[in-house]
C-alpha cells in the first residue's frame, strides 16, 4: 500500500520499464531493467511500474526479480481486464515488499469497439476484474484507457464501479496525448467533485506527449487535485512519449510558489539515470531537451555568458548541481590511471565493480591512444559501448578495412564471427558506410529494414568520437543499436551489428516458432 497522503505530497509513478519500454526499439535486457529499477528506487520514486508480466516470459522474469530486490518503492505490474493477466501479474509481484496490481481497459467508444463489449458488459468486466485483483492484493490501481475521449457519463460510472470493487488509485490516461491543460484540470476537478466516494482514492494522471503538452497536462491535473503523476525518464514512451519525470519533478521544485507540492525524488540523481536510460534504451536525448539535454545548461551567447559570470541567476532558474550535473571538470588523458578513471566514473554516477572497471579501463586506454583529451561525454559514450556488447552476442566484428575517396566506389572488407565461426566478405557500396553495411549483410543475410541511421559528434574537434544509432525493423520486430568511436565508419558498423544482435534476441523471444507471443496491451483477449 502507498503511504498515507499528506495534502501537499504528489506521488511519482515511474513507468519507464513498462510504457517507456513499449516504445518501438527501446527493448531492455533483464539486467538493464533491474539496474534501472534500482536507480529509480534509490532516487525516491514512489511507485515503479516494472512491466507487463503476461506479455512474455522475459517481462515476467524481469518484474519478479525487480519485485524481489527493490527496497523501498511500491512495485507495480500491468494487467489487462482479464483474470489470467491479473493472476500472472500477481504471481510476478507477490514477493515485493509493497506490491500493486494495475489493471486497465479501454473505455472510449473506439476502444470499446475492439473487444466488442456493450457499456454494460464492460462495466461488469471492470467490476469482476478489479474485485479479483483486490482479492489477491491490497493495493489495486485501475485505469480507463483513453479516458480523455470517453463520454463523461460512462467515465463517471466506470470510475465508481472500480472504486466500489476496491481500487485504491484511479489513473486517468490521456492515451493519445489529446487533452490540453485546462481540459485536463477540469476533468480531474469534475471527477473529484462528482464521482461518489472520490475522496477514498488517489487520483492519478497519465499523459502522452503527442501535442507536446504532457508535462503541462500532468501539472494541471495536479493543481486540480490529482496526487499521482505517471511519467518516464527522458519522456521515453510510445510515439511522442510520456510525461518526462525530470520535467514534472523539477517544475514542482522550481515553481513551488505556483505548485506547492512535494515529491520524494532526489533530483541530484536525475542526470545519471537519464544517461543510463538513454544508453540502455538506445534512445539518445535530444540536445535541447528540457532539464537533461546536453544544451539545457549551456550558455553560448556573449550576453548570456557575461550575465552568468556576474550572477548565475540572470539566466539560470535552477543550478546544474540540482539535477546532478557536476561543474566543469578536467579531462582525462593517456597517462590517467585506473584510480582516476574510477573517480571520474563515480563522479558521473556510474557505480561499477572491479571486473567491469578492468574492461572499461582497456577500452579507455584504447580511446586515449587515439584521442588526446578524454572528456566526460567521451566517458559516457564509452559506458554506452560497454552496455551494448556482450560476450554472448552471436555476431562479433573482428576487423574492418575500408577504402574510399574520389577514385571510385567505396570498398569494405569485414571479418566477423557468426556463432563462433569466422567469415570474411568484401563489398562495394555508395560510400564507406553503405559498403560496410553490405559486407555485414553478405556475411549475415537478413531482411531487416534500416529505419534510422543517426550520427552525432560527442565532443568538439576532428578527433571527436562519433556516436551512431541504428534502428532496424524486421517483420514488425524493432531493435536499436548504438556505438561510439573516433572512426565514424567503425562506430556505424558496430551500431549496425549491435542492432542485429538485439533483433536476433527479440526474434527468438517473439518471432515465429517462439513459445511466447508479444501481447499488445491495447488488445483484449
Ligand atoms: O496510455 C495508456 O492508456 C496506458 C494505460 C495502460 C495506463 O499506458
Ligand atoms: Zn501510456
Amino acid at each position: 500500500m502507498t503511504e498515507p497522503m499528506t495534502k501537499d505530497r504528489v506521488l511519482i509513478f515511474d513507468t519507464t520499464l513498462r510504457d517507456g519500454e513499449q516504445s518501438p526499439g527501446a527493448t531492455m535486457t533483464q539486467e538493464e531493467k533491474i539496474e534501472i529499477a534500482e536507480l529509480l528506487d534509490e532516487m525516491g520514486v514512489d511507485i515503479i511500474e516494472a512491466g507487463f508480466p503476461i506479455a512474455s516470459e522475459g517481462d515476467f522474469a524481469a518484474v519478479s526479480k525487480i519485485a524481489e530486490r527493490t527496497e523501498r518503492a511500491v512495485i507495480c505490474g500491468l494487467a489487462r481486464a482479464d483474470f489470467r493477466d491479473i493472476d500472472r501479474c500477481w504471481e510476478a509481484i507477490q514477493n515485493a515488499r509493497r506490491p500493486r496490481i494495475h489493471t486497465f481497459i479501454g473505455t472510449s467508444p473506439l476502444h470499446r469497439a475492439i473487444p466488442n463489449l456493450s457499456q454494460d458488459e464492460m462495466a461488469d468486466r471492470i467490476h469482476d476484474t478489479v474485485s479479483h485483483a483486490r482479492n489477491l492484493c491490497d493495493d489495486v490501481q485501475w485505469s480507463p484507457m483513453d479516458a480523455t475521449r470517453t463520454e463523461w457519463d460512462y467515465l463517471k460510472r466506470v470510475c465508481e464501479i472500480a472504486i466500489n470493487a476496491g481500487a485504491r488509485t484511479i489513473n486517468i490516461p490521456d492515451t493519445v496525448g489529446y487533452t490540453a491543460p485546462n481540459e485536463s484540470a477540469d476533468l480531474i476537478a469534475r471527477l473529484l467533485r462528482e464521482v461518489s466516494d472520490s475522496s477514498e482514492v488517489t487520483w492519478s494522471t497519465h499523459c502522452h506527449d503527442d501535442l507536446g503538452m504532457a508535462t503541462a497536462n500532468s501539472l494541471a491535473a495536479v493543481s486540480a487535485g490529482a496526487r499521482q503523476i505517471e511519467c518516464t525518464i527522458n519522456g521515453l514512451g510510445e510515439r511522442a512519449g510520456n510525461t518526462a519525470l525530470e520535467e514534472v519533478v523539477m517544475a514542482l521544485k522550481v515553481r513551488n510558489d505556483l505548485l506547492p507540492f512535494e515529491t520524494a525524488v532526489d533530483t541530484t540523481k536525475i542526470m545519471n539515470i537519464s544517461r543510463r536510460v538513454s544508453t540502455v534504451s538506445g534512445f539518445p536525448v535530444q540536445m535541447n531537451k528540457a532539464i537533461v539535454g546536453k544544451n539545457a545548461f549551456a550558455h553560448e551567447s556573449g550576453i548570456h555568458q557575461d550575465g552568468m559570470l556576474k550572477n548565475a541567476q540572470t539566466f539560470e532558474i535552477m543550478r546544474p548541481a540540482d539535477v546532478g550535473l557536476a561543474g566543469t571538470s578536467l579531462p582525462l588523458g593517456k597517462h590517467s590511471g585506473r584510480a582516476a578513471l574510477r573517480a571520474k566514473l563515480a563522479d558521473l554516477g556510474f557505480d561499477i565493480g572491479d571486473n567491469q572497471l578492468k574492461d572499461i579501463f582497456v577500452r579507455f586506454k584504447d580511446l586515449a591512444d587515439r584521442k588526446k583529451e578524454i572528456f566526460d561525454d567521451d566517458i559516457i559514450a564509452l559506458m554506452s559501448l560497454v552496455a551494448e556488447t556482450t560476450a554472448d552476442d552471436r555476431l562479433q566484428i573482428e576487423s574492418l578495412e575500408v577504402v574510399c575517396g574520389t577514385g571510385g566506389p567505396a570498398k569494405a572488407t569485414l571479418k566477423m564471427r557468426v556463432d563462433n565461426k569466422s567469415r570474411v566478405s568484401t563489398e562495394q557500396g555508395d560510400g564507406p558506410v553503405d559498403a560496410t553495411f553490405r559486407a555485414v549483410r553478405a556475411i549475415h543475410p537478413n531482411q531487416a529494414v534500416l529505419q534510422l541511421y543517426q550520427v552525432n559528434a560527442v565532443t568538439e574537434g576532428t578527433d571527436a568520437q562519433a556516436t551512431v544509432s541504428v534502428r532496424l525493423e524486421e517483420d514488425g520486430v524493432i531493435a536499436t543499436g548504438q556505438s561510439a568511436n573516433t572512426d565514424t565508419v567503425v562506430a556505424s558498423a558496430q551500431a549496425y551489428v549491435n542492432a542485429l544482435n538485439r533483433l536476433l534476441v527479440r526474434r527468438q523471444k517473439f518471432g515465429p516458432g517462439s513459445d511466447v507471443r508479444e501481447v499488445s496491451y491495447k488488445e483484449l483477449s
